[in-house]
């Protein structure tokens, strides 16, 4: 694992949209794994910025988004598919059809995850999966369990995840139970794999998930498993 610390959210921020960048312009057609959260917020804006200003072109590729409320619509302000509209896909030049999102609408639920893993499959992974990570070392929305999910389901969010969350919704009730997630097949598969977090807390789980054993308990220690993992992580 490398690991690069930065002083500030807006140098981690540009970091992580240097890499996928470069990626980008390498593979016009690649595969990017996306995520949301606050963490993400800066990557996004430095490469719409990239877009806007150097022409940094997201025509040709796909993406694949990590998770999913389940029952909110792609029209609810805090679905994730609302929040990737809202700081990255109406902000460049990629076509909404190669955009995934699991639909936490979908009346059958499980083959909505079924058919999300049968696409991942079908592309063979992602060339690059932006992660973050959960106060309780959740990636995706894999919480803390006895055992590690390969393939993407239907997750009942801890109570610490509704909590943490709550700060986009009115209230802490507002906050969906459950949600879908790519699982730990789906993140593996991706050929690199770059987190970014910031603060304090988020650097102790780090730390954590990195020098420990590799747990259930700690969702994100699975990541030892992976061969490239970039970890950028901000003080503020
Ligand atoms: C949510 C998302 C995760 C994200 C986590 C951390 O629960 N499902 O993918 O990593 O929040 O979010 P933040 O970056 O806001 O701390």
């Amino acid at each position: 694992m490398e690991f690069h610390s930065f002083k500030t959210f807006e140098e981690m921020s540009a970091a992580a949209a240097g890499a996928i960048a470069k990626i980008l312009r390498a593979r016009p057609e690649c595969i990017l794994g996306l995520a949301t959260g606050s963490s993400p917020v800066g990557t996004y804006d430095e490469l719409a910025r990239m877009h806007r200003e150097e022409g940094l072109s997201f025509a040709r590729c796909t993406t694949v988004n990590l998770d999913e409320y389940l029952g909110l619509p792609g029209t609810h302000p805090e679905s994730y598919r609302f929040f990737m509209e809202k700081h990255l896909f109406s902000r460049v030049d990629i076509r909404r059809e190669r955009t995934f999102v699991p639909d936490g609408t979908a009346a059958d639920p499980a083959a909505e995850c079924a058919a999300y893993d049968a696409r991942l499959e079908r592309l063979g992974g992602t060339d690059l999966q932006l992660l973050g990570i959960g106060p309780d070392g959740h990636i995706g929305f894999n919480e803390p369990d006895d055992v590690f999910t390969p393939q993407t389901h239907v997750v009942d969010l801890a109570p610490s995840t509704i909590e943490a969350n709550s700060r986009f919704f009115e209230s802490e009730a507002d906050v969906p139970r459950k949600a879908l997630t790519m699982g730990m097949r789906g993140i593996l598969l991706s050929r690199r794999i770059l987190l970014v977090a910031s603060g304090p807390a988020k650097r102790k789980r780090i730390d954590e998930a990195f020098s420990g054993p590799v747990t259930p308990r700690l969702p994100a220690s699975i990541l030892q498993l992976h061969r490239d993992v970039t970890v950028l992580w901000s003080e503020d």
